[in-house]
């Protein structure tokens, strides 16, 4: 062990014995911070707090190696300098900051050999439902709260380039919900490890055995967030959901564009006012939510978002073979700075998918077995609306006149040349793009039934 870690450890070891609690009581009183900062319901007193420190300049002071707690945590995740170089500005003063809140959150750790149990600052709370299992991740229901989700998920590798994506998705998603567009963040937890075996919590990761292996020899860091639970569903639910969408997944027209409008606009805000990139639009990264009262949709899954620039370089950095993928923009598989651009891409490319049936994925996944030049071309050059097997305008049917399709595919076209010729630092045309998805809702609206309501 070198001199550095042995000094870790035992700064690690006087801290949790003796400084801890000390630490905690004070940064709570001095802070003044409610049980539930974030948590308008009231919730009960007496419970402990999720830290949450001041976003000032005093947490750049902090050196680059704090003690976590968990020596060989804070060697995989601190002493990595330069991870920072790497992040930016926002993202390495952002972990700094956390790096803080985890020393004083080591209570409430991942408890992953654990089922069903985990003790967060909120309450102990009793994971129930099973709410998404992804490769990496899983999203829980909590039985004390059903108005609360927790979200764990593991990172395996990059940890010299890139901060864990619960990190990115917590700071992020709760910027973004302070200006109305996504759930409350109400917690961000200290790191772990894997389970030992891939069991208690990690069986519920859809990764195979021998990732999960490879992922516990690397050293995987877990870590988890509790957020507001959206009482709503996915769009990529909605396609099929028999009131607004279709069996096969091809949404009405009509529905399409007004939820697309509305992302586009949400994603202005998200851009301009919150100077946020999500970076990871698609179908299930986006909910609907409906109560009597209001319709509205919330972004999810901010684990690639970024702080917007508006000084990117206009040329191609290196390019990432990894972004070779049909879900990717163009600019993205050219090698450039992911920037906004490519948000309002993927929201029409999710335009596309939207009024499609499920079977368009087929054909996208055939483009990308053709390899780069084939993609090339459908990204620059095709029509992602209509495709051989399937033509959304016909599909209005002999209630839309002729002269409005015509105008329809008029609006699609000036939709897709819009998104191919977006600049990677100059003002993004939200409002031309809002006018023609009008216009599409507007010739398409013939549906009685599956009415999508107007959002406000
Ligand atoms: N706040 C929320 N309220 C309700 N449902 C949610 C919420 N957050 C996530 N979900 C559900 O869980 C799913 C997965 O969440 P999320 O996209 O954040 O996970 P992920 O692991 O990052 O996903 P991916 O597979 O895209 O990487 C969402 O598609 C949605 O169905
Ligand atoms: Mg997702």
């Amino acid at each position: 062990m070198s001199p550095v870690n042995t000094c870790t450890l035992s700064l690690q070891l006087t801290i949790s014995v003796v400084f801890k609690p000390m630490l905690r009581f004070l940064l709570f009183n001095a802070l003044g911070f409610a049980s539930d900062p974030l948590d308008r319901s009231g919730g009960s007193s007496g419970r402990a707090s999720p830290v949450s420190l001041p976003d000032d300049d005093s947490v750049e002071d902090h050196p680059l190696s704090i003690d976590l707690g968990s020596l060989a945590i804070s060697t995989t995740e601190l002493y990595k300098e330069s991870l920072y170089a790497k992040i930016g500005v926002d993202v390495s003063r952002k972990l700094r900051s956390q790096f803080v809140e985890d020393r004083l959150n080591l209570d409430y750790e991942p408890q992953m050999d654990n089922h069903l149990y985990q003790p967060t600052p909120l309450e102990n709370m009793s994971l129930t439902t099973v709410v998404y299992k992804g490769h990496q991740s899983v999203v829980f229901g909590v039985a004390e709260r059903p108005d609360l989700l927790i979200k764990y998920e593991v990172q395996c590798t990059d940890f010299d380039i890139e901060v864990h994506p619960i990190l990115r998705d917590g700071w992020y998603m709760k910027e973004a919900s302070e200006g109305g567009l996504a759930p409350k963040v109400l917690f961000i937890s200290p790191p772990s490890f894997l389970c030992e075996e891939k069991k208690g919590k990690c069986e519920y990761f859809r990764m195979s055995r021998a990732s999960f292996s490879r992922c516990k020899t690397d050293n995987g860091i877990v870590r988890y967030l509790i957020m507001k639970r959206v009482d709503g569903i996915t769009l990529e639910a909605l396609r099929t959901y028999p009131r607004y969408g279709r069996r096969n997944g091809a949404m009405h027209l009509y529905n399409a564009a007004q939820l697309t409008r509305e992302l586009v606009r949400y994603l202005q805000v998200l851009h301009k006012e919150m100077k946020i990139v999500h970076g990871d639009i698609h179908t299930s990264n986006v909910m609907f939510a409906q109560s009597p009262s209001s319709t509205r949709l919330y972004l999810v899954d901010f684990g690639r978002a970024f702080r917007l620039r508006t000084d990117l370089p206009e040329i191609p950095k290196v390019q990432r073979m990894e972004w070779n993928q049909i879900m990717n923009t163009q600019w993205q598989i050219d090698g450039y700075e992911w920037a906004a651009r490519d948000d309002l891409n993927k929201a029409i490319q999710l335009f596309a998918h939207l009024m499609n049936s499920r079977e368009y994925h087929t054909l996208e996944r055939q483009i990308e077995q053709q390899g780069i030049p084939a993609i090339r071309v459908w990204k620059e050059r095709s029509d992602w609306f209509i495709t051989d097997d399937y033509d959304p305008v016909e599909a209005l049917g002999a209630s839309v006149s002729l002269s409005a399709k015509k105008e329809i595919k008029q609006a699609f076209r000036r939709i897709l040349r819009t998104v191919r010729n977006l600049p990677i630092n100059g003002p993004l045309p939200y409002a031309s793009i809002i006018e023609d998805l009008t216009i599409c809702c507007y010739l398409s609206n013939n549906i009685t039934t599956t009415l999508a309501p107007t959002i406000a």
